[in-house]
């Protein structure tokens, strides 16, 4: 069950896994200023599975780019673990994208030409992972989301919830600390959507990694540990059930 709790309490304390400081984003559209974050302030918890929830246009994709530093804030200031994202240089971002933060996307971005199993090794090819290691750490990940039996088949091969279990085995293989999915479910039927989240879950509470994913589904409230509500840019609410 949800219980609501005051947004001052995921404001404060230093553990957050990210922390926003009064972080805005502001689009440029010729000369007309599209605010898509206002001035928000707030914690994501640690290894925990949390929930961006806001309708379309409030600002869930720039949250979740900002915090996959694929794009900076216009102003404020963003940690992620601790660290301060507006001192590195746009290699550090780079780099620190690569090791530590696992994507999950809306249209799956899996590579065509590639096996389910080659889709979700490559992040470790990039790494320069040797061959044993990445054969171990790819066949034991596609096993925790149920697809071992799968590994041979290319995406257009795959159902749209089997497509996402190979995007959810990709970005988790190489052990980061943050995974960030941005409407994973939106192309998936509600069932499917539902089922997908889950096993988001299951791995998250198995691999210990922080999660983050947005939904304009309130349906999907139930699945998650930590709500962050938004709407126009702004941070309404933060409720957190307690298990
Ligand atoms: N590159 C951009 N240039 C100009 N405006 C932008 C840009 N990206 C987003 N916006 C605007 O910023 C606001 C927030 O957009 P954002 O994509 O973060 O919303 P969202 O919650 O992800 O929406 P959706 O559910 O439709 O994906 C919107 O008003 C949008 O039009
Ligand atoms: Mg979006």
């Amino acid at each position: 069950m949800a219980i609501a709790i005051p947004i001052q309490s995921s404001t404060s304390g230093a553990e957050a896994a990210v922390r926003f400081h009064g972080v805005s984003k502001t689009y440029r559209l010729g000369d007309v200023p599209v605010e898509a974050l206002k001035s928000v302030s707030f914690g994501i918890p640690p290894q925990r599975f949390s929930m961006i929830l806001g309708p379309s246009g409030s600002g869930k994709s720039t949250l979740l780019n900002l915090i996959g530093c694929l794009d900076r804030p216009t102003a404020g200031v963003l940690e992620i673990g601790g660290e301060k994202i507006g001192a590195k240089s746009d290699d550090e971002l780079s780099e620190f994208r690569a090791r530590k933060i696992g994507f999950i996307f809306q249209n799956f971005n899996l590579i065509p030409v590639l096996s389910a199993y080659e889709n979700v090794e490559y992040p470790l090819v990039l790494l320069g992972v040797r061959p044993t290691e990445r054969k171990r750490r790819t066949l034991e990940i596609l096993k925790s989301v149920g697809l071992v039996e799968h590994r041979n088949h290319r995406p257009n091969q795959l159902s749209g919830g089997q497509k996402q279990r190979v995007a959810i085995a990709r970005a988790l293989v190489k052990g980061p600390t943050l995974v960030l999915a941005d409407e994973p479910t939106a192309n998936l039927d509600s069932q499917t959507g539902a089922a997908i989240i889950d096993l988001m879950r299951q791995v998250q509470h198995e691999h210990g990694a922080t999660f983050v994913f947005s939904t304009h589904d309130p349906q999907l409230i139930s699945h998650a540990e930590e709500v962050f509500s938004i709407r126009d840019g702004e941070l309404l609410e933060h409720r957190t059930a307690h298990s």
